[in-house]
């Protein structure tokens, strides 16, 4: 009887040691996820606030360059895929005070308009689909502002690999004042922009200014960072933009 009690005993306190320890091992799984749980909430948050703080910027600039340039009819939405409404408003001053006669711009659509609107007499803007080129024309004639054409140059393999637009079709510019690189679209290729160094370099006025949207993007940094250094009299900013615009103008 007395084995038989230390028996049920000894079973009993085995139970209650793999109890604890279970208890134990849950207690410490539970804290695990709950802080793991703790630091994701922190992190949205942290996400939530930056991008509240992102679209105020956006929308402040937005109204801005709506009472400076007035439109007439609608605009299409900003951001994403088009400039955000930062860039565009640096780029509707940089135009009202440097009065470039010339401004080539790669990459047609709500900018386009802007540069328009902003007193530029010619632009000449490329765009590589026939159907966002025509967009843009359509946009442009809605809107009654002169001087633009959107020309459209077919994505074509150019050497190293990357697809840009057909070369043939930059030909006639010389002495471009305001270069604004903004397309191809690219897609994952990072390269996808290089090309405009090697075909505009030699056509740009001696007082050009190039501007690049996207330089929160490995390829287009470094597009514009051999854009400044293969124009000695220059240097380069980068604007705190939603997708940073690097700036290249005469020292
Ligand atoms: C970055 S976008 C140019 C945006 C233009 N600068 C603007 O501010 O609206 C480059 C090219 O992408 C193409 N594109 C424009 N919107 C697009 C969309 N929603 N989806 C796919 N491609 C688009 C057009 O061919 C355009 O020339």
């Amino acid at each position: 009887m007395e084995n038989l009690n230390l028996a049920i005993g000894a079973v009993l306190l085995l139970a209650a040691i793999y109890m604890i320890r279970s208890l134990r091992a849950l207690h410490n799984k539970m804290g695990r996820q709950t802080e793991r749980l703790a630091k994701a909430i922190q992190n949205l948050t942290q996400q939530e606030r930056e991008n509240a703080k992102q679209s105020t910027r956006q929308i402040e600039a937005y109204i801005q360059l709506n009472s400076l340039l007035k439109f007439t009819a609608s605009l299409p939405a900003t951001r994403g895929w088009a400039a955000s409404p930062d860039l565009l408003l640096s780029i509707s001053q940089l135009v009202k005070e440097q009065k470039p006669k010339l401004v080539v711009e790669l990459g047609s659509g709500v900018s386009t308009l802007v540069v328009a609107k902003s007193g530029a007499k010619k632009v000449i803007s490329f765009d590589g689909d026939a159907d966002y080129a025509e967009q843009t024309r359509t946009l442009i004639r809605q809107h009654g502002v002169r001087g633009v054409e959107v020309r459209l140059a077919p994505l074509m393999p150019y050497r190293g690999g990357a697809n840009w637009y057909d070369p043939s079709k930059f030909k006639d510019l010389k002495n471009i004042d305001l270069l604004i690189v903004d397309g191809p679209q690219g897609g994952d290729n990072s390269d996808a922009r290089y090309p405009a160094l090697e075909v505009l370099l030699k056509k740009l006025s001696a007082k050009a200014i190039v501007i690049l949207d996207d330089v929160n993007r490995t390829g287009e940094r470094k597009l514009a960072e051999d854009f400044a250094k293969a124009l000695p009299n220059h240097e380069l900013r980068i604007l705190d933009h939603e997708k940073l615009t690097a700036v290249i103008s005469p020292k």
